[in-house]
């Protein structure tokens, strides 16, 4: 009853007065961080069923399921806003989420959220579990960290009893997180500290919580985890998971919630301040502002073109330079993977502190091209890593080439995802569309050179067998594509040992050879080996804006 009464209670003040703190709240976020909370506010409240007390899907694909994750984070919302009824609903969100939080120690889903609250029983006779399927391990990162930012915003605005309950939820997070360690079985946990996105969260929720319950072996087990990625981190200054639109956005956010919610004895608050700068570093040098993308090679990627996909890093940029300079359109819900645009009032809301540790410098930079560059860096993700990954990225203003050499144990990446896994990417600007050429990846090494205008690329363990397959994109001027020479707005010229006659497909929403990879529709140009071939394959493009 009580939680009832005082939610009223905080409905009622809403109404009544011009929402005092509330209001106060959204307005001292800088203006764009102001506009991004209002925009996604506007488009999630359309999308919110308060019968349910759910979020309904984003997709539009999912005839009317709901989604926790995206209710959770529209939660968190309604607590920055705080108008009329908005904190009521929001305590409704957060009791349903943790009401469906999974309660059984004895199973490996233990403290993780249910993903939509339509699904059956993880581990019922027709819902068998399944890793990334039917349960999702990462839920428990994301929903944790927003359960910490509600009480570390909003405690004023949440009853007591709720309060309760989000810690003893949290509590249950960390402990099933302790279940989390690394296999190389891929129907198995993958979290390793080298997992950069899902390991950042894991230590702050549990520094946060061991913290918050005065429970010290909780609380030294996320240091202990924390000091394990920060001693990756620091082998060559990136994180393990380098370079990509949607999770380096993700290991920002939690790099920042290690930042500023944790008390100066944690290693989480005396790394993650520096850690946040040299990922800057990284981006601010790959991030081509003429083209609106973060240039490749990219370690784990929801799309080939950040202009037509939802994107975490868009929306930082979105809030450090503003929505015009960011890669979103005017309505990012209809944007690919339009579902991280949910996760908006959260970014909304780290925006100033996250801007502040990141030298004034670097954050102007982004808004214009400064001109030709190329990057290097290293990074190394153990225990797929055989060897540290090199990388090199070239810059101009119409064309970018950025690749990476590699030796791992398995293809596609440690996520062993080929369609995510872009080791090679060329992107152009064709005066209509940013268009790209990304290797396919097919291989456990690859060795690669990188100069303007040039990508070598050799595989160490190839043989006659291998092949190289480039994805291309397609072109607003040029819907039939018979061979490179329709390439619009880049000369490619292509040598090697490879046999030069090549193979052309179409991977097309409504047919073709293949099916689109990330919502994207592609050219495929595959190359093969001659008959009989012995020695190293090796492939060579020469690219020039035309
Ligand atoms: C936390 O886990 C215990 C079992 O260890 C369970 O009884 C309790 O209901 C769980 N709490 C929540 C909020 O899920
Ligand atoms: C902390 O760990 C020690 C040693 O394993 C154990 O005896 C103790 O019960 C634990 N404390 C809590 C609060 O879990
Ligand atoms: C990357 O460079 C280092 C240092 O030169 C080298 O030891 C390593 O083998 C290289 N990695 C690959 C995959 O070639
Ligand atoms: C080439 O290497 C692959 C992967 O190691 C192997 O499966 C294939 O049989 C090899 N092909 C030849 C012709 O040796
Ligand atoms: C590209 O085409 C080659 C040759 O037809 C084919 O083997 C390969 O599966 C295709 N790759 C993709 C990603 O569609």
């Amino acid at each position: 009853m009580r939680v009832r009464a005082s939610t009223v209670v905080f409905g009622l003040l809403g109404l009544g007065r011009a929402a005092p703190t509330a209001s106060s709240y959204v307005k001292a976020m800088p203006p764009n961080a102001q506009e991004l909370f209002k925009e996604s506010m506007v488009w999630m409240d359309t999308m919110y069923d308060k019968s349910a007390g759910y979020q309904y899907d984003s997709s539009a694909a999912a005839a009317l399921r709901h989604d926790t994750r995206a209710s959770i984070w529209y939660a968190f919302g309604l607590l920055a806003r705080n108008e009329g009824c908005d904190a009521a609903e929001a305590e409704k969100i957060i009791r349903n989420t943790i009401g469906a939080q999974f309660k059984v120690e004895s199973e490996e889903w233990y403290g993780d959220y249910q993903q939509e609250p339509e699904e059956p029983y993880v581990g019922s006779p027709a819902y068998p579990p399944k890793i990334y399927g039917t349960w999702d391990p990462n839920s428990r990162g994301f929903i944790g960290t927003t359960l910490v930012m509600a009480m570390e915003e909003f405690p004023h605005l949440i009853t007591q009893d709720t309060q309760k309950l989000i810690l003893e939820s949290l509590h249950n997070v960390t402990k099933g997180d302790e279940y989390r360690f690394g296999h190389l079985d891929i129907k198995k946990d993958n979290l390793y500290p080298a997992y950069s996105n899902p390991s950042i969260m894991r230590s702050l929720v549990s520094g946060w919580t061991g913290r918050r319950l005065g429970d010290r072996n909780i609380t030294m087990s996320a240091e202990k985890y924390a000091q394990d990625i920060i001693d990756l981190f620091n082998e060559h200054g990136t994180l393990s998971e380098f370079n990509s639109g949607t999770y380096t956005g993700v290991s920002l956010f939690g790099l920042v919630l290690w930042s500023i919610y944790l008390p100066k004895d944690s290693v989480m608050a005396q790394n993650g301040p520096r850690m946040v700068e040299c990922t800057w570093d990284s981006v601010a040098q790959l991030w081509h502002p003429g083209m609106k993308n973060i240039a490749g090679p990219w370690d784990r990627s929801y799309g080939y073109d950040m202009n037509r996909y939802v994107s975490l890093m868009g929306l930082w940029l979105w809030t450090f330079i503003g929505k015009e300079k960011s890669p979103l359109i005017a309505n990012p819900q209809i944007m690919s993977h339009m579902g991280d645009y949910c996760w908006a009032p959260l970014f909304a809301a780290l925006a100033d502190r996250h801007a502040k540790l990141i030298p004034e410098s670097v954050v102007s930079s982004l808004a214009e091209f400064h001109g030709e560059h190329t990057f290097t860096a290293s990074a190394f993700y153990p225990p797929f890593d055989v060897a540290t990954r090199n990388i090199t990225t070239w810059l101009s203003k119409d064309l970018t080439i950025g690749a990476e050499s590699y030796d791992e144990t398995v293809v596609g990446g440690p996520g062993r995802a080929q369609e995510a896994f872009n080791p090679a990417v060329v992107q152009w600007n064709t005066g209509h569309e940013v268009s790209f050429i990304s290797l396919y990846p097919t291989e456990k090494a690859l060795d690669v050179a990188v100069s303007p205008g040039k990508l070598s690329l050799s595989y160490p363990h190839g043989n006659s067998s291998s092949l190289f397959t480039f994805v291309v994109g397609t072109f607003r001027d040029k819907p039939t594509v018979a061979g490179w020479e329709d390439v619009q707005g880049l000369d490619v010229s292509v040598a090697g040992n490879v046999d030069l006659d090549y193979t052309l497909s179409f991977g097309g929403k409504r047919g073709g050879g293949s099916t689109p990879l990330r919502d994207f529709e592609f050219w495929n140009f595959t190359y093969t080996m001659p008959e009989g071939f012995l020695g190293v394959p090796t492939v060579e493009l020469d690219l020039h804006v035309s």
